[in-house]
């Protein structure tokens, strides 16, 4: 068998694919076409496709090992000194300390003016034949004595400056009934009456009382009010500083 064997096999298959065809198609006439070429060598490979979507997420990775603490470093220089803090409060007072030395004696002072300073004393008298006025002070009108002119002789009271223990005294000519009354501040502190019996006759009292400065003392006269001051027959009233405070 040679080359023609493979040339009539060719054929005979070729015609007896046409043969099928007429059998498919027969509307075509067969008759007057050739027959169909042998199919196409392979073609070349086709170009790259486009890049495919992005892929889906992956699965969390393998935890890292925790990282592990350096060496411990050197001990620092220390720092500098902070500033001094706040007062603390107040400590109780401590105890008592032992008593000093005696000290020097001092100069001597000067002489003192006490004598000067505590004097009050008065005596006054009320010359006149006139009886003086009814429940008001009796004024005596003369000195005789009156330190510091603590007894008025226009008022008839006497004026305390230096407090302490006084003691008035009071002697008394009289010509008619008589009540004499001491006064202390506008309160009585003594009354004496005698009645007339003589023609002329005296009467007298004295009390002690103590004073703080400014206090006042007086005498005064009632309805019988016969006081007089005449010649030989004097009406005199008294007072002194007995005891200063
Ligand atoms: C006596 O009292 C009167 C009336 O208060 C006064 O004016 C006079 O200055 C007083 N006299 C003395 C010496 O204090």
């Amino acid at each position: 068998m040679g080359q023609s064997f493979w040339e009539h096999l060719h054929l005979a298959l070729a015609l007896l694919l046409l043969n099928l065809g007429s059998v498919v198609t027969e509307d075509v006439p067969h008759s007057c076409y050739g027959a169909p070429g042998l199919p196409g060598l392979p073609g070349m490979p086709g170009k790259d496709g486009r890049d495919g979507l992005k892929g889906a997420k992956g699965e969390p990775g393998i935890p890292a090992p925790p990282a592990t603490r350096g060496p411990k470093g050197v001990k620092g220089d220390p720092g500098s000194p902070g500033l001094p803090g706040k007062n603390g409060p107040k400590g109780p007072p401590g105890p008592a300390g032992d008593p000093g030395v005696m000290g020097m004696p001092g100069e001597p002072g000067m002489p003192g003016i006490y004598k000067q300073k505590h004097q009050s004393a008065f005596s006054v008298t009320r010359q006149t034949g006139e009886n003086p006025l009814r429940n008001v002070p009796v004024v005596f009108n003369h000195v005789i004595t009156n330190t510091n002119h603590d007894y008025n002789t226009t008022t008839g009271k006497f004026t305390c400056k230096l407090p302490g223990l006084y003691y008035f005294v009071f002697h008394t000519s009289l010509t008619s009934n008589l009540c004499v009354m001491l006064y202390k501040d506008g309160s009585k502190m003594a009354s004496f009456c005698d009645h007339k019996t003589n023609s002329v006759q005296t009467s007298s009292g004295g009390i002690l009382l103590h004073l703080d400065a400014g206090n006042q003392v007086w005498l005064e006269v009632n309805d019988y009010n016969g006081m007089v001051g005449i010649g030989i027959s004097d009406s005199i009233f008294s007072g002194f500083l007995l005891f200063p405070d």
